[in-house]
């Protein structure tokens, strides 16, 4: 099931006189509960396309469809209902509230908005996603206690505290050495199976691309690579419809893609 759709999708930013385009036009689609990379160097537009996504921005043009809601159809109400109910974040530097210990971080989000967890559950769903990340030890403690390592795995479970369908993480390891980089990776990989989770991460660590189901690769605003669990996904939707007649060729036998083998609705 596709979750996340972005439809010949740009971004402009004014920039004084000039303006900068950003993104430009970018078309891809995501599955639900995969692990998705969005990859590129910097500059390529990654936090950008995370932050339509995340509907903290709107693109210019074209469309950004959530779990079947086109963001630019919405108002500004029920992007806010959506980025609560649907989204979690993880950011770079963490954005942990200093002055709140890692249990009163981690339960933060769901003091704003519409409760998605039972009062008389929250306590024990909060002990079990402190147990998850590893920090049974440290709940009593404040940020500047902890190491960066354990700060972003108190930003996961803080992401995680309204049973998002969607974790967005815009680049999750880079104020982390690759060794501890690569445990919150794994980390994040281990909590995408056991509870679905659909992660979406950017990065421009070709390490830790290398876990991902799949990885849209950017350069400059554009999709350069489209590639899921090793099979080209093309990047416009003409693209896609040829590749998943090729895909289910291929798992046929037969090399030669033929329109009888054009996929069905919902395949
Ligand atoms: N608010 C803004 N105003 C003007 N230009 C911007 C703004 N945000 C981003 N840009 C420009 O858009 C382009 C893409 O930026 P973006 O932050 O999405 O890249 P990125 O891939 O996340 O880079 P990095 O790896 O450095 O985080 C860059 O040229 C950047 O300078
Ligand atoms: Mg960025």
């Amino acid at each position: 099931m596709t979750i996340v759709e972005l439809r010949d999708v740009r971004k402009v930013y004014p920039l004084g006189k000039v303006e900068v385009e950003a993104v430009k036009g970018v078309s891809f689609g995501l599955e639900k509960g995969d692990f998705v990379s969005i990859a590129g160097p910097s500059g390529s537009g990654k936090t950008t396309i995370l932050n339509m996504i995340g509907c903290v921005d709107r693109p210019s043009a074209g469309s950004v469809v959530i779990n079947g809601h086109a963001t630019k159809d919405l108002k500004d109400k029920d992007l806010t209902t959506l980025r609560h109910e649907t989204l979690g974040f993880i950011f770079q530097s963490f954005n942990l509230i200093p002055v709140l210990n890692v249990r009163e971080n981690i339960e933060f989000p769901l003091l704003l908005g519409r409760e998605r967890v039972p009062k008389k559950d929250k306590a024990q769903w909060i002990d079990y996603l402190i147990e998850e990340v590893g920090l049974s030890q440290w709940r009593d403690h404040k940020p500047n206690e902890l190491s960066g390592g354990q700060r972003q795995r108190v930003a996961i479970a803080r992401a995680l505290v309204t049973k998002p369908e969607i974790v967005l993480a815009d680049e999750p390891t880079a104020n982390l050495d690759s060794s501890t980089g690569e445990q919150i990776l794994a980390l994040m990989k281990k909590i995408n199976r056991e509870m679905e989770t659909t992660f979406i991460f950017s990065t421009h660590d070709a390490k830790i691309v290398g876990l991902a189901d799949h990885v849209i690769r950017l350069r400059d605003g554009l999709v350069i690579e489209n590639v899921r669990n090793g099979k080209n996904m093309g990047e416009a939707v003409g693209d896609l419809m040829e590749n998943s007649v090729a895909e289910n060729s291929a798992m046929m036998g037969s090399k030669a893609p033929s329109p009888a083998d054009a996929p069905k609705a919902g395949s």
